[in-house]
């Protein structure tokens, strides 16, 4: 791997340990201001010292993150869609490498909609990324989305998307957790992170997700919703930071978040 790239590579998957706790807030790309994620800047400065990076566009990146932050940059680059338009596998690249040197971003990231109408688009939009990528020493995010259809998320389909994430050149893949992950990360020979999903019922599944996930073979974090939406955001990540740096158990990590929220951490 080229100097530059591994470089940038390191500052988001930590060195120490391999692994990495990431920030998405990037969700505003297709479904615009969603809930505590109306104020952008308001939501992401008191999570930024606790996380390794931070995912999002180059619009909230220029109008709502200090520029003096040392934070890793993970630039989303795909597009073009939203929640009410005709499909939402119909992504584009949004920018160009150019930007994302100009905005000294760690990494770029784009969407994959395997099995989607548009999948195709979405894959050689990802290939070209790759080569951008490689051009400039800039690694490339593939997450593996599903839209609207929560319910395909399943192992032999996240496996076969990692896969061939993996094979179209991805540094890392960012992914969800499921029953029989391990079947995703052994047929993914590049580093799987998970993405938290909607809301989960309580704080605890987070919790769990996060552990389970990296006893089965994840590497790390990119979580959005499950953390700001959460009714202690800070207090969330800090505890899943526990898990993914630390080891600790679902049960470590509720007992960090409810001293962390009496103050007491
Ligand atoms: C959709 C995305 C997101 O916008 C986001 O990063 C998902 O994070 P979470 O599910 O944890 O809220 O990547 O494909």
């Amino acid at each position: 791997m080229d100097w530059g790239l591994q470089n940038r590579l390191s500052r988001i998957i930590q060195p120490e340990d391999g692994r990495t706790v990431m920030l998405a807030v990037d969700h505003g790309y297709f479904l615009g201001p969603i809930s505590k994620l109306e104020r952008p800047r308001e939501t992401i400065a008191p999570l930024l010292p606790y996380t390794n990076a931070v995912m999002l566009t180059r619009g909230i990146l220029r109008t709502c993150i200090d520029p003096n932050t040392s934070v890793p940059i993970v630039l989303r680059v795909s597009g073009g869609n939203s929640i009410i338009g005709e499909d939402l596998s119909r992504e584009g690249i949004t920018t160009c490498v150019e930007e994302a040197i100009r905005l000294n971003v760690c990494a770029m990231s784009l969407s994959i909609y395997v099995g989607a109408k548009y999948e195709h688009q979405t894959l050689m939009n990802f290939a070209h990324l790759v080569d951008e990528g490689q051009r400039y020493g800039i690694p490339c995010l593939a997450v593996t989305a599903v839209g609207k259809e929560l319910e395909k998320r399943d192992a032999r389909f996240l496996a076969l998307a990692c896969r061939i994430a993996a094979e179209l050149g991805a540094h890392f893949v960012k992914t969800y957790y499921c029953d029989d992950f391990e079947k995703v990360v052994q047929g993914c020979p590049v580093p799987l992170v998970i993405a938290g999903g909607p809301r989960l019922e309580t704080i605890y599944d987070v919790f769990i997700l996060a552990h389970d996930a990296i006893a089965r073979g994840a590497i790390g974090v990119d979580m959005g919703r499950n953390v700001w939406q959460a009714e202690h955001p800070v207090a969330a990540i800090r505890a899943i930071r526990a898990v993914v740096h630390e080891g600790a158990t679902a049960e470590q990590a509720a007992k960090l978040f409810d001293d962390i929220k009496a103050g007491k951490a």
